[in-house]
């Protein structure tokens, strides 16, 4: 079968779908894979690399004709994949409920409309055997790791205790809200660096994880209902009680921070807002928060997507597309999501991946020109 990987066009993603490691194993599964050219610039993979790996390489046209299955970070514009085969699959984080250019309900009706079938890898059932294709977490925890150091990059002083002759200066102080797989990274990487760590989540079992990372856990006690884990793991919206008691305790924890990262995400929803503007009044200037959910709607009040800015003299750092921060690394990790997907499915006979309905149903858009995934109907 025909592979082809497609150059990113939405602004700001330096990401690619295949990496020279990737495109060798596809080649050695059978396909024949089709780059298109420039696609790997950004993650420092020259179209030579993608060569000696096996594959061709050429304009998005050349790329596409015949393919059978299209490989992207992000959803392509539907108008731009004319001349893939009818039926062909496109795997990709596909964002469906986003706006703008990333996402959308429209991009999924357009992949319904040109034949195509459309695999959102974010919707991954979370379950043991999928772990290794699980988009999600290879990018969230390098997206962890990089608030640490985009944090520490606005901070104008030093993460460790350093003692010098000049004197002592203290160990920064790193608050982390939302306890999934970029918090417990941020957490980590943050002890690296030397600062006191402290962390909340609503979901009682990360506790024992936050002390395991020599981090203080910050909890809600004593308040009904706070078992904040629902399906999959995932976390639950949380009671007016629950949140009035975590609000009250944040307040007192955040005014004694210098940084905080914060990482809540609930499925489907608004992220939940964790702090807002009189508590980043009292935390001391300098201090720098980053708000790693920002696209989701933000934990913090006044958080701008894609800007750093300054409220009460703290900084609030907004970026988006973190793990694009991380090209080359979070390429790799995403190129490998997509290898182990197909290489689990492969069906030697028929020379192609054939889904199961466990994870077929899961992440399957649209099929046979209908949108097909119930929770596109909901
Ligand atoms: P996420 O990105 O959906 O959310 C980040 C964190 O924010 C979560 O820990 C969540 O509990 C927390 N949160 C939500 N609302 C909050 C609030 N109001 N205050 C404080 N924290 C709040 O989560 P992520 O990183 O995707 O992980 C979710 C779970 O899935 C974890 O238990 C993780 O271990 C599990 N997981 C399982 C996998 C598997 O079995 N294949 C793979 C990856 C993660």
């Amino acid at each position: 079968m025909k592979v082809a990987v497609l150059a990113e066009r939405i602004v700001g993603e330096r990401r690619v779908a295949a990496v020279p490691e990737t495109v060798r194993k596809l080649v050695g599964l059978g396909a024949s894979v089709s780059v298109e050219a420039g696609a790997g610039l950004g993650a420092s993979v020259a179209d030579g690399a993608f060569v000696s790996a096996g594959a061709g390489v050429g304009d998005r046209l050349a790329v596409l004709a015949g393919a059978e299955l299209i490989l992207g970070v992000q959803g392509p514009d539907p108008a731009s994949l004319a001349g893939a085969r009818p039926g062909a699959w496109l795997a990709a984080g596909l964002n469906p409920f986003g706006a703008g250019p990333e996402g959308g309900r429209a991009k999924v009706d357009g992949y319904a409309a040109a034949g195509i079938e459309a695999l959102a890898m974010e919707f991954m059932p979370r379950i043991t055997r999928a772990q290794s294709m699980d988009i999600l977490s290879s990018q969230s925890n390098l997206a962890g790791y990089k608030a640490v150091l985009d944090a520490a990059a606005e901070y104008g002083r030093a993460f460790p205790m350093m003692m010098t002759a000049a004197g002592t200066i203290s160990a920064a102080r790193v608050f982390v809200m939302g306890v999934g797989v970029a918090g417990l990274q941020a957490i980590a990487t943050a002890r690296r660096l030397g600062a006191q760590v402290s962390a909340t989540d609503v979901r009682s079992a990360t506790r024992e994880q936050i002390q395991s990372l020599d981090a203080k856990p910050i909890f809600v006690e004593n308040v009904a209902g706070i078992e904040g884990e629902g399906s999959g793991g995932y976390a639950t919206e949380m009671s007016p009680e629950y949140q009035r008691a975590q609000a009250e305790l944040v307040s007192g924890h955040i005014a004694k921070q210098d940084i905080v990262i914060t990482t809540a995400l609930i499925p489907g929803r608004a992220a939940p807002r964790l702090i807002s503007d009189a508590q980043i009044a009292s935390m001391r200037p300098g201090s720098v928060i980053v708000d790693l959910a920002v696209e989701s709607g933000g934990n913090v009040e006044g958080a701008v997507p894609g800007e750093v800015v300054e409220r009460h003299g703290v900084k609030i750092v907004g970026h988006r597309n973190v793990p694009s921060r991380l090209a080359a690394d979070a390429s790799a990790l995403f190129a490998r999501n997509l290898f182990n997907f197909l290489a689990a499915f492969w069906d030697k006979e028929q020379g192609r991946p054939v889904l199961d309905a466990e994870i077929g149903d899961a992440i399957r858009l649209t099929r046979g020109g209908k949108v097909v995934h119930p929770r596109l109907f909901q």
